[in-house]
């Protein structure tokens, strides 16, 4: 038998026996940083390329100047109660619930010609935010009903009826010539064989703010209509193509693939020959190379796939879309062709992507924000765009962080120098740039919602946190294996070497939580970032003793005795008992 020595290995740490009392002058944020050891699948290559791609994505757009995106002149204002962000907008002079009336009020709204939204339009409209309000805005609304009752006050599918009798309705109101019917912003295709429907494709040309034909909204083809995507794409002049859905979610096909399988292969599609050149990473997915094909002349055709949307709702942050949004923005260039985007059906996350594109490039123009007018314009060309609440929610918190962006990533070179800078340059009133970057930094990270954090305010919970504030997100909070008691305040943090636990100095009532957070999650390192002296007089050191000798059935008994005897000596004025025959021997020594 292995005469099993004993293991002393003083895991150090210092648990607070705080009283209430004594945690109130405790100013320093306690914090304890557990360490994983790398995780299998933190090594794999895309972490690897996700650096890369930042950099690139990050380097090709330093042209985002400061000046256009200094928010300065009111960063202090982004988390004040002091301003006068608009806590609602005006509401439209005409009543929207019933359909009727909307639609009615938006007859009304375009007499004066302008298929453009026109800022002097009265009805069914809210007027555009001040880019310099615009952070204050999005963070004083991210809880309230307004994005809400925006979203309800967008047009329906049904402004422009289709059925014989609603036509005769448009009939009479055919003098405003510019209320298009929907059909007027289809994509035609060119008849082919004589055959009348050969012309229909179900996509939408989408304007942006300045340009009618700026995007096309397509339904993702299906078998039957692949052919005729490929003809819109030669007839339009595309170059780009963002595709925002996967193939397949769920049980249900999303889109059929459009494209060749494999580098060097090519498909036919009617008279249109693709062939697949390239494959490269984009954010959130793969972009394709292609060329087409027909008769004598061939074009390139790049379309990104983007895979990171999760089959219901809107993606979990926005940075990632927005890269997306940009690789491809930068692929189509100065091209006046349309960017076909498309999705499924090509209205609910097509309508994101669009809107989120045009809005941010109209505000770096126009110094205005206007969400809600785009996605009413967007409505009048193609019905359902923006398809639901927590998406139409989504696009403001997106437009913010775009117009917040700026080029943080700094080459280690110019490193020095450029932290010097943060530390002296001001604003003009005595601010560092260092101080506006963390304020731009709390606007893009605003509070979380009473629902994002429930865990941690049950009643049975309230008592396990140490402070009031920053409780785990329900998404990345730290579970405990016991059902019914699970929750810590603790949270999951993905490093790039690494995963991280981050939580509080366990209070006298969690310290077993802890451990068992330690057993669950099996961390290689404890790092505790407090002084122990902050906690003196009420804390004491805990060394844990591991004992491996404890005989097994028929082995040495003896050896085993002795070698626990070894360790009762060794942990000396600790109280032992039965504990001693655990292997882990903490629960006796914290006390
Ligand atoms: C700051 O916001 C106020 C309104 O809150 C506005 O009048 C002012 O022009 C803004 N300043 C800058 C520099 O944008
Ligand atoms: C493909 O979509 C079109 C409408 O876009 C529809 O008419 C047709 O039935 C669909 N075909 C298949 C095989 O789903
Ligand atoms: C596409 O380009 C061809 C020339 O390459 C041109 O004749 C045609 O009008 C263009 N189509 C559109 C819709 O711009
Ligand atoms: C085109 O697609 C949209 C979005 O799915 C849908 O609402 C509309 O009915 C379709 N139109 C036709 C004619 O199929
Ligand atoms: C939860 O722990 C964090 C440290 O991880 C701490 O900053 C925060 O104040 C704690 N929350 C509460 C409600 O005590």
């Amino acid at each position: 038998m292995t005469g099993g020595p004993i293991a002393m290995g003083p895991i150090a740490s210092t648990v607070g026996g705080a009283v209430g009392g004594i945690l109130i002058i405790l100013i320093v944020i306690i914090v304890v940083i557990i360490v994983f050891k790398r995780r299998r699948n933190d090594g794999n290559p895309s972490k690897t390329g996700n650096i890369e791609e930042q950099f690139q994505a990050s380097a090709g757009f330093q042209d985002t100047s400061l000046e256009e995106n200094d928010y300065s002149g009111n960063a202090s204002n982004l988390n004040s109660e002091r301003t006068t962000p608009r806590s609602t907008r005006p509401k439209p002079a005409v009543a929207v619930k019933p359909d009727v009336r909307r639609t009615k009020s938006l007859d009304l709204d375009f007499t004066d010609g302008s298929p453009e939204r026109s800022s002097n339009k009265p009805i069914g409209t809210r007027e555009p935010i001040p880019v310099a309000q615009f952070p204050a805005f999005v963070n004083k609304n991210r809880h309230t009903a307004l994005f809400s009752e925006e979203f309800h006050d967008l047009p329906g599918p049904d402004i422009y009826p289709q059925t014989v009798a609603r036509e005769q309705i448009n009939f009479k109101k055919n003098r405003y010539k510019n209320i298009l019917p929907y059909d007027s912003a289809r994509v035609k295709l060119e008849v082919i064989d004589d055959i009348p429907h050969s012309d229909y494709f179900n996509a939408s040309y989408i304007p942006s703010f300045d340009d009618d034909k700026a995007y096309i909204a397509s339904q993702g083809p299906n078998k039957t209509s692949m052919d005729d995507f490929w003809r819109m794409v030669w007839q339009e002049n595309v170059t780009t193509i963002a595709m925002v859905t996967k193939l397949q979610e769920g049980d249900k096909i999303k889109c059929r693939q459009y494209w060749p399988d494999r580098k060097g292969q090519s498909v036919e599609f009617g008279t249109i020959k693709v062939e697949l050149m390239e494959l490269e990473p984009c954010t959130g997915g793969v972009a394709r190379r292609m060329v087409m094909r027909k008769g004598e002349e061939s074009r390139r055709v790049t379309q990104f796939h983007f895979t990171e949307w999760p089959d219901k709702g809107v993606p979990k942050h926005t940075s990632s879309l927005l890269k997306f949004i940009k690789e491809v923005k930068a692929d189509h260039g100065q091209y006046t062709h349309p960017l076909i985007i498309h999705c499924s059906a090509g209205v609910g996350r097509t309508g994101v992507v669009t809107s989120i594109d045009s809005v941010v490039a109209h505000a770096k123009r126009t110094r205005m924000v206007d969400v809600f007018n785009f996605v009413t314009n967007m409505r009048q060309k193609r019905p359902y765009m923006v398809q639901t609440q927590e998406q139409y929610a989504f696009i403001y918190g997106a437009v913010l962080e775009d117009l917040l962006w700026r080029n943080t990533l700094i080459p280690v070179i110019h490193f020095t120098d450029h932290l010097q800078d943060l530390h002296t340059s001001g604003d003009g009133r005595g601010r560092s740039k260092m101080t506006k970057e963390f304020q731009t930094l709390k606007s893009l990270c605003p509070d979380p919602s009473a629902s994002q954090t429930r865990s941690g305010r049950t009643p049975d919970n309230h008592p396990k946190n140490r402070y009031g504030n920053n409780l785990p997100l329900q998404r990345n909070r730290v579970i405990l294996d016991s059902p019914d008691h699970d929750y810590i305040n603790a949270s999951q943090m993905k490093g790039v070497h690494c995963t991280f636990m981050t939580t509080q100095m366990p209070l006298p009532a969690t310290v077993s939580d802890f451990w068992s957070m330690v057993l669950n999650y099996k961390p290689s390192t404890i790092v505790m970032l407090n002084d122990k002296s902050q906690n003196d007089k009420t804390s004491h050191t805990v060394t844990q003793y591991q004992f491996h000798g404890w005989p097994k059935h028929g082995s040495d008994q003896q050896s085993g005795a002795r070698s626990l005897i070894k360790l009762i000596r060794a942990v000396k004025g600790v109280v032992l008992g039965e504990q001693v025959c655990f292997a882990l021997l903490w629960s006796a020594s914290l006390r």
